[in-house]
């Protein structure tokens, strides 16, 4: 009880009056981006056949330490761990993938359907440290193929998904990198000549790359320290290691890409970093400007997912990509916000009896699908009019004391200045055939 009282005195800081570090407000100004994106994604959706799926923000930690793995930098030191009154140890998310695979087991969707393809858009989180581009609150979209069997065809689909969001929005000088990671019979091979390729080169790397080669020698290959970057080039190639299967796997999906003519550039150096993965990996990005925001879609295939978390084998592939990447690549690319809907009809009250009648009359023309907005609180006919033209309204319905006791409605068209009075009776039908007209 006291601690109560003693935070209720304590004065806010400044610091504390901003949104957490790395997260931001996202004020209605920007929403007609956010809209821009989740209305394509819902028709790309759509076309595609994939299924909204929704999980919670918080999940148990094991879901991603089993599936992305411990020794990665998501889980082993960028997870948010949440004090909950009980023993559990939550996260919050910090990527959609695993908790779809958590949530096909526990429903046990793989029995509705050999195949299923799901889409979602949602916060995650990563306590990284904030940059261009990258935020420690993100919201991704994700698509995600699960069951079925591991044709490669599913990679190129989800690829050309990827391809056609970014060309919906716009988004110009698009570059794809693929890589295979190969499957559980050839990547330990690999691993081995890479650690023995590294293994005197071990002094001369930057402290997460000497544990990297005892725990993860595959992220050797991404690292971005420069003390690492020389030893790239004459790495061990894994393309050169891949088992029959994994290599005609990859053959194949790069055969799908050149039937679509979508270019793409072999990147061995792609390993992308999550334990979940195996063959195809892919990431999108942009050219010129934009570029310094880093990844767009990225994904690739995750056949020992679900099987990681306790279920069988399951073939799967996806992508994700962050919306606020996609709108930060639009607008360094120039593009234009997209425009905003303008509320059609602006409804002007003169004196406090109009005042009152006023929302009864805006929820018979919203009812019948007609938008309209107000300035109810302003009373000068001057404000309403000049906030009506602010609005970009088509029509200004001017109702008073006059009006009222005659039971009718001014008409007024904002573009032409022409006005008109109506039977407040016949309002509905007289505001549509003006609407029709323009
Ligand atoms: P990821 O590469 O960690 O993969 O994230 C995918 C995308 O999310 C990135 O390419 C980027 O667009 C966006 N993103 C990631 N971190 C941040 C951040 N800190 N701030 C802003 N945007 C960010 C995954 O999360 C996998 N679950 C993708 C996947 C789906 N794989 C298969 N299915």
């Amino acid at each position: 009880m006291r601690k109560k009282i003693k935070s209720k005195n304590k004065k806010i800081s400044k610091e504390e009056l901003r949104a957490p570090r790395g997260m931001r407000d996202i004020l209605p100004s920007e929403q007609i981006w956010w809209d821009k994106i989740s209305k394509e994604v819902n028709e790309l959706a759509g076309f595609y056949n994939f299924n909204r799926i929704e999980t919670p923000i918080l999940e148990y930690a094991s879901v991603f330490e089993r599936g992305v793995g411990e020794e990665t930098d998501m889980v082993g030191k960028e997870m948010y761990f949440v004090k909950s009154k009980g023993e559990d140890r939550l996260v919050l998310r910090p990527e959609g993938t695993s908790p779809i695979a958590r949530a096909y087991l526990e429903h046990h969707l793989g029995r509705t359907a050999s195949l299923q393809k799901f889409f979602y858009r949602g916060p995650m989180f990563r306590h990284e440290r904030p940059q261009a581009g990258r935020f420690r609150q993100f919201t991704q979209i994700g698509f995600e193929v699960m069951g079925g069997s591991n044709d490669p065809i599913y990679d190129a689909e989800i690829i050309l998904l990827c391809d056609r969001l970014l060309k919906n929005l716009k988004i110009k000088n698009i570059v794809l990198k693929i890589n295979s990671i190969g499957c559980r019979i050839c990547r330990p091979n690999y691993k081995r000549h890479l650690q023995s390729y590294y293994k005197n080169k071990e002094k001369k790397l930057c402290t997460d790359c000497q544990r990297r080669l005892k725990t993860n020698p595959l992220r050797l290959l991404d690292c971005k320290h420069d003390n690492c970057q020389q030893f790239k080039a004459d790495a061990p190639n894994f393309l050169d290691k891949l088992c029959n299967g994994c290599s005609s796997h990859f053959k194949s999906v790069l055969e799908y890409l050149e039937e679509l003519k979508m270019p793409y550039s072999i990147d061995s150096a792609l390993v992308r970093g999550l334990d979940y993965y195996n063959r195809t990996v892919f990431e999108f990005f942009v050219e010129g400007p934009g570029s310094e925001f880093g990844a767009l879609p990225a994904g690739g295939r995750y056949d020992y997912l679900i099987e990681m978390l306790g279920g069988r084998m399951t073939p799967a592939i996806g992508a994700a990509v962050g919306i606020e990447r996609l709108i930060s690549v639009m607008k360094a690319q120039g593009l234009e916000a997209p425009p905003r809907v303008h509320k059609k009809v602006f409804l002007i009250h003169v004196g406090e009896l109009a005042k009152k009648k006023s929302l009864n009359l805006l929820e018979s023309l919203r009812s019948a699908g007609i938008s309209a907005t107000e300035a109810l609180g302003r009373d000068s006919l001057k404000t309403q009019l000049r906030l009506a033209d602010r609005e970009g309204a088509r029509l200004a319905l001017i109702f008073g004391q006059k009006e009222i006791f005659e039971q009718s409605i001014i008409i007024r068209d904002l573009e032409t200045h022409l006005q008109e009075s109506v039977r407040i009776d016949t309002i509905v039908d007289e505001v549509r055939k003006r609407l029709k007209s323009h």
